[in-house]
């Protein structure tokens, strides 16, 4: 078992390169099954989730080999339609790779997906979704057995627009019978990637950025090299580290331009931000200020920056206050923050913080992969050290939060 140790009160500065998306890299690593052929995709985190979704495509009969950041994806055999269960069961994406092999294999099992415990996270959008085209799903405790002998194109509305719901829909349309036009359609930048990734495999897509999706299910799809965007939350992770600690940082390969509403409440707090091509400049010379918050599918503030916006503002000044309107249980970060003598009242989805300048270091629980996160975000402007135990959770998501936040000045450290 391992921990993080954060020693407090050291601004940060420095210069460092950001990760590959996860939340894009998952649902593309499951495109990779709809090919009999290789795909090859680059800037790949080398976190935790990732290996999972390796060994899920692997007990397929995928061959996948990840080395420097560059996954070899090889799908000509695919032999077992089935998720095994333990990997199922241990993220949240899993449940995607089921639109793929019914596009692949015209059948799947699955079962109910794991992941952060942020809340109920039910998939009644992705099977709802996935019966209209055609598919026959029969759901038995855990798992979720589907058979479509052939998934035919059709109109599909998303009463949410779910991020998975809509990577399932997208899957399992790309080599459908027909056309589907999808509406209500999430518009996170991961969609983007993972649409246009499929397009250049040979996919017909349009509307892409948009909430209505248009495809025309296709026969074949051809080898390619992709490139994984970087991942935007983990810039925001570490933008918001800044913000906390004081400092100034250069953030490469982040995908800045896709945190928009995030760098306005940045701005709006005090921090000098300043973008050009694929990097984002902060200096932060003062207390964050606070602010109110409200998370929602993009572009809204993002719900997986809140736990971050919250670290922020308990060690800024003035009262803030954050809605989370995405998931029902995502406020857990604010019981470890008060073991730091953060101020923090809960009343629902409603969040009031007062900022107390700085705090005091203490011995944290990470709950989840992001509130886990704000923990070593608000240990940098903590007296004394922070230590954060359940950090595999962390891991997941963050290829090396602490290598990165130590070469932008902060003392963190890794302990078994
Ligand atoms: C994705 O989760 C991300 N995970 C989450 O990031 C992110 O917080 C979330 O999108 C929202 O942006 C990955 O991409 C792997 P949703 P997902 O379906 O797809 C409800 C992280 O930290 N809903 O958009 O599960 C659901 O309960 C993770 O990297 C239904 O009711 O999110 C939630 O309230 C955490 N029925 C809301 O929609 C459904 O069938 C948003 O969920 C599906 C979802």
């Amino acid at each position: 078992m391992s921990v993080i140790v954060v020693q407090g009160y050291y601004p940060l500065k420095g210069e460092i390169e950001i990760q590959g998306s996860k939340n894009a890299a998952l649902p593309m690593m499951a495109a990779a099954l709809l090919h009999k052929g290789a795909t090859v995709l680059d800037h790949v985190p080398m976190i935790q989730d990732v290996f999972c979704m390796m060994g899920i495509l692997e007990s397929m009969g995928c061959v996948c080999c990840l080395k420097d950041h560059r996954l070899t994806i090889d799908a000509s055999q695919v032999s077992k339609a089935q998720i095994p269960k333990d990997r199922g069961k241990a993220m949240r994406s899993s449940i995607v790779v089921l639109g793929a092999l019914l596009g692949r294999c015209r059948e799947g099992k699955a079962y109910y997906p794991g992941g952060c415990s942020i809340g109920s996270r039910p998939i009644d959008l992705h099977l709802g979704a996935l019966r209209k085209m055609g598919a026959e799903i029969r759901e038995e405790g855990e798992v979720i057995s589907a058979r479509a002998p052939r998934l035919s194109g059709t109109d599909i509305r998303l009463s949410y627009p779910s991020v998975g719901a809509t990577e399932n829909v997208i899957l399992a349309a790309v080599k459908a019978k027909g056309d589907t036009v999808l509406r209500g359609a999430a518009k996170e930048p991961e969609i983007d990637a993972l649409c246009r990734m499929l397009v250049s495999m040979g996919a017909k897509i349009q509307g892409i950025g948009t909430s209505s999706l248009w495809i025309r299910g296709v026969e074949e799809l051809r080898d390619i090299s992709y490139e994984v965007p970087g991942d935007r939350i983990v810039t925001g992770t570490y933008l918001s580290a800044v913000m906390a600690a004081g400092g100034e940082a250069v953030l490469r390969r982040g995908s800045p331009q896709c945190l928009g509403r995030v760098l306005d409440t940045m701005r709006t707090m005090g921090a000098h931000i300043r973008l050009w091509e694929d990097a984002v400049e902060i200096a932060m010379d003062r207390r964050p200020k606070a602010v109110s918050v409200t998370t929602g599918p993009y572009p809204d503030f993002p719900t997986d920056l809140q736990s971050m916006a919250m670290a922020v503002m308990a060690v800024g000044e003035g009262e803030g206050y954050l809605k989370e309107t995405v998931f029902e249980g995502r406020f857990a970060t604010a019981k470890q923050l008060h073991k730091m003598g953060a101020e923090i009242i809960i009343e629902g989805s409603e969040a009031r913080i007062v900022g107390k300048g700085s705090l005091k270091g203490a011995k944290v629980r990470a709950c989840d992969l992001r509130s886990g996160a704000a923990l070593a975000v608000a240990g940098l402007r903590a007296e004394g050290k922070t230590m954060i135990t359940d950090c595999c959770h962390i891991f997941r998501g963050y290829e090396d939060i602490c290598g990165d936040l130590r070469n932008l000045g902060g003392r963190i450290r890794r302990e078994s």
